[in-house]
């Protein structure tokens, strides 16, 4: 199978590159390397063994993306091209829109001219928003609580619009819970362009002396330790959960929602002591003020995933601190 991986040089899009190729899936990346690196393409060919066709575009040229399928005889894509920070989505909403919303209606418009109908789409937990019940299902009422969540939310209400309108459309929306960690090789990783503000990365900036101490936001919440409490994903795993959810695609019509996570939660002092085992470094911490927006806790009911993708998440918070700690090094 052809498969377009639009965002494909990122963090997800390039260890789910990884996973399909060394599966035997023929893989095409899209991206217009706002937030990563062209190196990539290299780094997926020395682990998997395959060179990936590469594209240096927008997702949002309309023409370009409609030659890329016609080329490549695309039978699905994979939708990751996309803004990711809950910050910069609110002093900037109009490049969020812009990029993932828009970016949206112009690969939906390509592919539906192509008549490509098979299309996974990079979804968020952040559509929650705060939950009202623990483990939270795909049932969970959405209520994102910035513009990068309700650009996610909108977009999934178009896919189920498209849908409705034409039955060809066979379309799966990934809510991914917090995708942590690295390819056990230590090739590729997570590698934001400007300073990280999730939890992995600054971890891993403080392990490797690139910054002092890691700020902890709160530690007074409702938790066992008083800080908060995540569904972290090994990125491999995550990687694994798009093959499953292409193999669904194939057989199922309509839009179809799924929880991508593990369903434990951890806290954010555990992260900390599990990546100092893992290094062998010590990560001074600093208690600070809750982060506004964030939640208590937030875990994932996986049993959706588990019953009709037949897949789940095997790695542990262990092996998502050794493979980014892996990569942290080889920087
Ligand atoms: P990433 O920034 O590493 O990857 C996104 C890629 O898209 C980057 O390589 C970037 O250069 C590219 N891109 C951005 N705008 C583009 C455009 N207009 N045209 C073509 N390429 C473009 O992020 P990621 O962590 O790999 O996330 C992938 C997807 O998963 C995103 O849609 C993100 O919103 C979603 N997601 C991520 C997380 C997370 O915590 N990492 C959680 C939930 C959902
Ligand atoms: C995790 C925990 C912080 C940094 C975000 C997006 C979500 C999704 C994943 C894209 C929280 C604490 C963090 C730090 C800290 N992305 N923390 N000090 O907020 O759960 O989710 O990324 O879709 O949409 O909102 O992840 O990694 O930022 O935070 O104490 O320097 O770590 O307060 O409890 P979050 P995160």
């Amino acid at each position: 199978m052809n498969i377009l991986l639009t965002g494909g040089t990122g963090y997800i899009g390039s260890h789910t590159a990884v996973e399909l190729a060394m599966r035997g899936y023929n893989v095409i990346l899209l991206d217009n390397l706002e937030n990563s690196s062209e190196k990539v393409v290299d780094q997926i060919a020395a682990i998997s063994g395959v060179r990936c066709a590469f594209v240096k575009g927008d997702v949002r040229d309309r023409f370009l993306v409609k030659g890329i399928l016609r080329e490549h005889q695309i039978d699905a894509v994979i939708h990751f091209a996309g803004l990711k920070s809950v910050s910069d989505s609110v002093s900037d909403p109009l490049s969020y829109y812009s990029t993932n919303f828009v970016g949206t209606v112009e690969l939906v418009a390509a592919m539906s001219e192509e008549k490509v109908f098979r299309l996974i789409f990079s979804s968020s937990a952040t559509v929650y928003g705060t939950p009202s019940r623990l483990p939270v299902d795909e049932h969970h009422p959405t209520n994102p609580l910035n513009p990068y969540g309700r650009s996610k939310l909108h977009v999934e209400e178009f896919l189920h619009d498209v849908a409705n309108a034409s039955s060809g459309w066979s379309i799966v929306c990934l809510r991914y819970f917090n995708p942590a960690g690295a390819h056990e090789s230590g090739l590729i990783g997570e590698k934001p362009t400007s300073r990280p503000n999730n939890l992995l990365p600054v971890i891993s900036e403080v392990a490797s002396g690139q910054r002092k101490k890691l700020d902890v936001y709160g530690d007074d919440y409702d938790t066992a330790d008083g800080t908060g409490v995540r569904d972290f994903i090994h990125v491999m795993d995550l990687a694994g959960g798009h093959e499953a959810a292409l193999r669904f695609a194939n057989k199922n019509s309509g839009v179809t929602t799924f929880n991508l996570g593990t369903g434990l939660g951890y806290s954010v002092l555990e992260m900390v002591r599990s990546y100092e085992r893992a290094s062998g470094q010590s990560i001074p911490i600093e208690f600070a003020q809750r982060r506004s927006g964030d939640v208590a806790s937030c875990y994932a009911d996986t049993s959706k995933a588990g019953n009709l993708l037949n897949w789940k998440a095997t790695r542990t918070l262990e092996d998502m601190c050794a493979s980014s700690w892996r990569y942290t090094k080889a920087q």
